[in-house]
């Protein structure tokens, strides 16, 4: 039977910003002996649950990693279906993410995708700025290596130009050049389905994000993965390269 869903816990710390990558899909329709578009079907299913549990939760920022730089390198026919789950994505859950009050961005090299899909990350985005609960952040086309050389790029092009100085060039400055400079760094990374690797995702970000490894398969990711990743958390000491809470006693 599934778990009542307590969403109030006073004995939890819900990081403000989290990260998921979406890790699994594959392997959990292979499980079922099913075709990979049926996990990735399941996977962006769970993707709408896993919003709802975390904007009742009290998470601010979502980052989902749903399609990176090196991605295209799959079967075409994979690529396709992905996209199409895209677009679909938010026709049909728009409206419950509107009820929830989640506003979605979306991080990446966005300009490089075809027009059709830039168009639907305009509407997504435009149609739901007024909404506060929560930002879904969906990282698409996204390499954290891509965004900190475009980072680059920008900067570069201000000293050409006499802008700035080399000199002025430091680490607030790289982090106000990323794809969104306004959300905060992750407080916590989840990873479901065992791998300890990061992927390219937000490399510039996780400095000091908490890393957490689930042997869940995506799909499966519910509310009590998700709490026990939120009970993992409450019990880190983050020291960001300080001393931890009792050695400053
Ligand atoms: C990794 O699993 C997952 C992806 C590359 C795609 C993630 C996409 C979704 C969850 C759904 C669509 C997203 C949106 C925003 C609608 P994998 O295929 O690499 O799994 P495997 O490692 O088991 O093969």
């Amino acid at each position: 039977m599934a778990a009542k869903k307590d969403f109030d816990r006073k004995d939890l710390k819900i990081p403000v910003s989290l990260g998921v990558i979406m890790d699994g899909n594959g392997r959990w329709a292979k499980k079922r002996l099913l075709p990979r578009s049926a996990g990735h079907r399941a996977g962006a299913e769970n993707l709408k649950e896993l919003c709802r549990n975390c904007g009742r939760y009290g998470v601010k920022y979502l980052t989902v990693y749903a399609f990176s730089t090196e991605n295209w390198s799959r079967p075409e026919d994979e690529v396709n279906q992905l996209m199409k789950l895209f677009v679909e994505f938010f026709n049909k859950y728009d409206p419950e993410l509107e009820e929830e009050g989640i506003r979605v961005r979306f991080t990446g090299d966005i300009d490089a995708l075809p027009e059709n899909l830039r168009k639907v990350c305009r509407e997504g985005e435009e149609r739901s700025l007024h909404r506060q609960k929560m930002q879904l952040i969906v990282a698409f086309n996204y390499g954290g290596r891509r965004e900190i050389v475009q980072a680059a790029q920008k900067i570069a092009s201000k000293v050409a130009s006499g802008e700035i100085d080399p000199d002025d060039i430091d680490e607030q400055m790289l982090s106000d050049n990323m794809y969104l400079p306004d959300v905060p760094d992750p407080d916590l990374i989840i990873r479901p389905s065992g791998e300890m690797r990061i992927s390219n995702f937000l490399l510039w970000e996780c400095a000091y994000s908490e890393l957490w490894v689930s042997d869940c398969l995506w799909p499966d990711f519910g509310y009590e993965e998700l709490t026990r990743a939120f009970e993992a958390y409450t019990k880190r000491d983050r020291r960001f390269g300080g001393l931890s809470r009792e050695d400053n006693k």
